[in-house]
Parts: C-alpha cells; structure tokens; sequence
C-alpha cells in the first residue's frame, strides 16, 4: 500500500529506467502514465514528491545495437533518451527527475557502492561459469535454461566463464523472507509476492556483478579488469536520484521510496531480491512498496516489444484517435491515459487494440463524462445567465455520493488499484446523469420552480467540479478544460475541495467546445480496415526484397575442396577452378578471386558453393556454380569453415 503522505509528507515514486536499444512503446508508456497519476495524485494532497524516470544506458545490449548503426555508444544513447523524453512530455509525464545511467554523478554512486560491498565482504572475487543471455543481460544456471535458450526470451544462450566479482545474494534469503513476511505491502500485487515466495524459498544464489572489462559499461575501481554488471548498475538509479552517497540532506528528504513500478518480467530476479538484498548490505531501509504491473499484449496475443515484432507507439494510437474522432491531441493523450488504467487491473495483462479505445472513448468519456458536461452547461446558460447558483435549501442530493467516490478513489489509489479508482469516480458521474434525467430541470424551469432548479443545477455543477479534481490524476487536461469550462480557472484544483458544497455561487461558467465528439464506430472500423490493408500491403511491398525460407531452401549450398586453381586466359580477375563437392566428377568454375587471392592461398581450401547455380559460360570457359565469398565490390574474405568437414555436405 503507498504510504498515505497525507498532504504533509514526501512521495518518492520510480519507474524502471527503460533499455535505449529501443524506442518508447505502449509497454514503457503504461508504466509512465501509472507513476505519474499516483505522482499527480499526491501532488494534489499536497505531498512534495519525487517522480523519477530514466533510461538504463550500458550493457552489451546497448553497445552492439549501437554497433549496428555505426555509432559510439554514447552518440547512439544521445538520440535514444530524445525519444524517451519526447515520449513523456508528449504524454503529459510530470517527471522531476529523468536519470540517464551514463550521467558522472551515477557512475560515482556504483562504483561507491561496489566499493562498499567489496569492503565489508559481501562482493567477492569468484568464476563465473554459466550462460548469459545478451539480449536480456541477464546470467542463467544451466538449470534454468530452457532448451538451451534463454527462460525469458526464447533466444539462445551464450556459455561463458571467466573471474568475476558475486555478490552474497543468499547471505539474504532468509532476512529478505521474513521481511516479506512482516510487511504484507512490500511486494504488490499479493499474487505475485506469493511467486516471489516461492522463488526465495529454493534459495538464492550469489549474483554475478561484474564481467570482464568492457568500453561501455562502469569500470570497478579497485580491478581495471572488470567493469560492472549492467543490471546491478541500473538498480543504484534510484539511490543516485535520492542523493546516494554524498547530498545526505536529500537522502534524508526522499529515502526510501514510497513507489516502485515495474514490470512483472523484472520482479522476481531483480527488484524483489537482488535490489533488497542489495539495501541490506547498505544497511539502507527498503522501499515501502515494490508493484509488479503486468503486460500488455496485442489482440492476437503478441507481446508488445521491439525484439517480438509488435510495436505499438501509444503516439502514432493518439493521432488515429484524434483523426477519427476530431477531439484535440490533449484530449485524446488524456483519453489513452484513461484507457490503459481503466481497461485492465493494475497487476494483470492485458489485451490492446484500437477498437477497444475508441469503445471507451465512446461510451465513458463521450456518453458519460463529456455529456454530463454538454447537457449541464447549455442549462445553465439558458435558465441562471451562466451564473452558479445559490445551492438552496434543497441541495445536497449528490453529497453522499461524492463522498463515497473521494473516499473510495483514495483507497483505491493508495492501493494502485487505478481501474477501482475509475469505476468510482465514474460511479459518480452516473448518478448525476441520472440525477439529471429524475429532477429533470427543463421541467422545474418550465413549472417555474426557480429555488429547486437552482438548488439541482447547484448540485450537478458542484459534482462536475469534483469529478474534475479526481480525474486530475489520471486525465491533467481534461480535468483543466473541464475546471475552466467550469469558470474555475482561477483557482487551483486541491484534492482536500473533493467535497460537496465547495462551488462558490456567482461564478461564470464559461462553456467550451464538446471535449469527446462521439464516434461512429462502424465508420472508424471501416476506416481501421482499410487503414490495416494499407499497410499489410505496403509490407508486402517492402518484402519483395525478402525471400521465404522455402525460396532460401531452393538454394544448394555445398562445402568445396578446391583443388586446382588456374589464371583463365586473357584476363586478370578470374580464376578457372575445379572443385570436390563430394560428386562422382569435380566441378569446374569460374570465379573472380584472382586479384586477391594466390592460387596457393586456395588450393586445397575449404569452402562453400552454390551448386545449383545455372551453369554460365565466362570467358569462354564453362562455370558450374559459384563460391562465396564476403565484399560487396571486391572479394574481401572466403566463406570457409571452421572445422575441418567433407566435401559435399549442405550448408543451411
Ligand atoms: N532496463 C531494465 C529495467 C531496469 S530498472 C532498474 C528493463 N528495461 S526495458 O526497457 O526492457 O523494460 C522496462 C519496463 O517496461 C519493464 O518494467 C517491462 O516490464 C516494461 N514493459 C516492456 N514491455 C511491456 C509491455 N508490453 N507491457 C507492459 N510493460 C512492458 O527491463
């Protein structure tokens, strides 16, 4: 449970810093925006918080895809973080913090903290022997692999050994279970405490915390040969952010955190072991609460992530919400906010498509809140000259309601249970439709009952106000168009005026645009498909270039001896060849290697063939076949093999 500051504390709130070999997704997204309305939230009860976010910089991961593009890691990182940023601030993410791991002032605090733990004993020199999975940076017991290939993401694992620094992860087990144990909101949600239980009860081993020295990673101090393992880099994040090791002033003001989000995939392994184990030997308190959100997947059940397939840019989502409906961009960045919190339990997975967007759009935000708001302000213009009105004796009809929703809002928040939260907030906003359609109030001005009118259009108007204030967290936009549209737009919204009676009688409301244009959803589904079959056919375009892997099974490749080499006459580039692929009779080829290769650098060389190439006549002399080699314009390099193999078996 998130402490509950009360207005008078601090809240100190994380996310995973996220991996730059990758751009932002809806994935990253989700857990941004849940930080952020728990940050909002406690912002509006007067709480000073802390919300931090970042990206986690080393790690070979970083270093090859950076490779892959021709640039320094650090240039390569340099552009990445301009995606993260841009990502949060198109998402209304009210960060006070962004930590990029490769900052000076990180560095210092890992390398102070591995010092720390080499020297009270709980870093060790050891041998590293095991597999290490590079695309996850994460080490594996044999045991744990699955088919040789990585548990987590399929792909296989590499087998190393080498000395290596360990930290006493198991020293902490037993501390670590009791501590689980006697704080019941430490690990959230209860389901996933029970299979992190579960894994801490077979033990823990040490862990692995250095690798032999890289370019690109944060080198240990005391042994220029190794440099420190990514992950227990990124975890110190949080502390650097709270002023670990050397503004102790501000380590006092934030530590421990209140909130710490992540996923459910980096749970187990790392936050609820390796990081609290990690606090223990700094003798550091522990976070009051660790949250394991689950994942969301497409609609055909991939998994939403770079090295999967399935990206889902949350961004490129707004703009079709925006085309198809016509609402503004903040609106629709609020409307997926709202979405991915209220789809899906905080802590379970869940299922994205565009259609179901646009079905929340519909029915939540545009036939309940946004008609609440466009039924209720042309009444007040038309029977109260856009003037709140007295509450009048009558009032008060909706303040049970309201108190119900405020009080059941907070406890679902400070429970993370943003998808309650919604229901009751939303719970509110029904009851003043109804409330509406029962005291109907073109009736009461119609019979000329003035008092009454007032004293309901009071009340329908009073709770606008506090379902804008509750729905600040999660909706900032919406809630500020609503609070003007309100007249309110001189006062700051405070969670402590979520209570009936607070609307100052005399103000002028100020009526707006509708917010949510309702959609057509037949009409956007036609537009979706058709959206869909452009695209499918532009990568059908795009793999033109592409061939199947029965094309690919077309091709004869062959290992070759070769075994003689002559100049064909008359030119300087090529060679006329015979060469063993394991047939009754050699073959004869042509080949361009002669002004690169000595024929004594290829007799009696193994190499592979394209057997099954049409025969062509070059020069005069007949070619077989082809032998590979690597160079774009010039044959740099043979395809040759490794290890020493017959002539004529298939290379596939
Ligand atoms: N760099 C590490 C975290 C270090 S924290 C000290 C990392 N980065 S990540 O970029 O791969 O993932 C960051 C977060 O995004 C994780 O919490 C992960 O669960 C989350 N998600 C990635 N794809 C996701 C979905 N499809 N759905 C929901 N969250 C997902 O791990």
């Amino acid at each position: 449970m998130a402490s509950d500051t009360q207005g008078t504390g601090s809240f100190y709130i994380t996310t995973p810093i996220y991996y730059v070999n990758d751009r932002p997704h809806i994935g990253h997204s989700y857990c941004t925006i849940a930080a952020d309305t728990l940050a909002r939230y406690h912002r509006l009860r007067g709480a000073s918080v802390l919300l931090a976010t970042g990206t986690d910089e080393h790690g070979q991961k970083i270093a090859r895809a950076a490779a892959e593009r021709g640039m320094s890691p650090q240039a390569f990182t340099d552009e990445i973080v301009e995606h993260f940023k841009l990502m949060w601030e198109r998402l209304h993410i009210s960060h006070d913090r962004f930590i990029r791991t490769s900052e000076a002032g990180h560095c210092h605090a890992v390398q102070v903290v591995f010092e720390k733990l080499k020297a009270n004993g709980d870093i060790y020199l050891g041998e590293y022997e095991g597999w290490y999975c590079v695309p996850c940076e994460t080490y594996f017991p044999e045991a744990e692999l699955v088919e040789g290939k990585c548990p987590d993401c399929g792909r296989p694992a590499e087998q190393i050994t080498q000395p290596a620094y360990f930290f006493r992860t198991s020293k902490y087990t037993d501390r670590l279970l009791r501590y689980i144990e006697e704080h019941p909101h430490f690990l959230l949600p209860e389901f996933r405490c029970n299979e992190v239980l579960a894994f801490l009860e077979s033990g823990l081993r040490d862990a692995c915390v250095s690798r032999a020295r890289t370019n690109w990673d944060i080198p240990v101090l005391s042994d220029d040969t190794q440099s420190i393992y990514v992950w227990f880099d990124a975890l110190i994040n949080y502390l650097t952010v709270a002023g670990y090791p050397d503004d102790t002033a501000k380590l006092d003001t934030w530590w421990p955190p209140q909130v710490q989000l992540v996923g459910k995939d980096i749970l187990p392994r790392f936050h609820a072991t390796l990081w609290p184990a990690m606090l223990m030997a700094l003798e550091l308190p522990l976070p009051e609460t660790i949250f394991g959100h689950g994942w969301w997947v497409t609609d055909t059940g991939e998994k939403i992530s770079k090295s999967k397939g399935a990206i889902i840019d949350p961004y490129d989502e707004i703009r079709t919400l925006v085309s198809i409906s016509g609402c503004t961009t903040a609106v629709a960045v609020d409307a997926m906010r709202y979405f991915l919190l209220r789809e899906v339990t905080f802590g379970l997975d869940g299922s994205y498509s565009t259609e179901a967007l646009l079905a929340r759009f519909n029915a939540d935000l545009a036939n309940d809140l946004g008609n609440l708001l466009n039924r209720t302000l042309p009444l007040v213009e038309r029977y109260l000259e856009g003037q709140v009105p007295e509450p009048g004796p009558g009032a008060g009809g909706l303040a049970e309601q309201i108190a119900a929703a405020r009080s059941q809002t907070e406890t679902a928040l400070e429970a993370l249970d943003f998808r309650t939260a919604l229901e009751a907030i939303w719970t509110l906003i029904a009851a003043t439709n109804k409330f509406i359609d029962t005291r109907e109030p073109w009736r009461l001005h119609k019979e000329g009952k003035r008092v009454e009118l007032a004293a309901v259009l009071y009340d329908v108007l009073d709770c606008l106000r506090v379902a804008a204030i509750l729905i600040n967290p999660v909706m900032p936009m919406v809630s500020q168009e609503i609070w003007s549209q309100l007249g309110l737009e001189e006062q700051e919204p405070a969670w402590e005026d979520c209570e009936a009676g607070r609307l100052v009688a005399g103000t002028t409301i100020a009526r707006g645009e509708p917010l949510f244009p309702r959609i057509d959803l037949q009409r956007a589904q036609q537009r979706l498909l058709v959206a869909q079959q452009a695209e499918a056919g532009a990568e059908q375009e795009g793999s033109a270039q592409m061939i199947s892997f029965e094309q690919f099974q077309k091709m004869d490749l062959r290992t070759g001896r070769v075994l003689e080499v002559e100049q064909v006459p008359g030119t300087d580039r090529l060679y006329k060849m015979t060469v063993d692929i394991g047939e009754q009779q050699p073959r004869q080829m042509v080949a361009g290697l002669a002004q690169h290769f000595s024929p004594d650098e290829l007799i009696d060389r193994m190499v592979v063939v394209v057997a099954n190439l049409e025969p062509a006549t070059i020069r005069g002399v007949e070619s077989n076949g082809m032998i590979l080699a690597a160079g774009e314009e010039v044959p740099l390099a043979l395809v040759t093999l490794d290890r020493d193999c017959e002539p004529g078996q298939k290379v596939r």
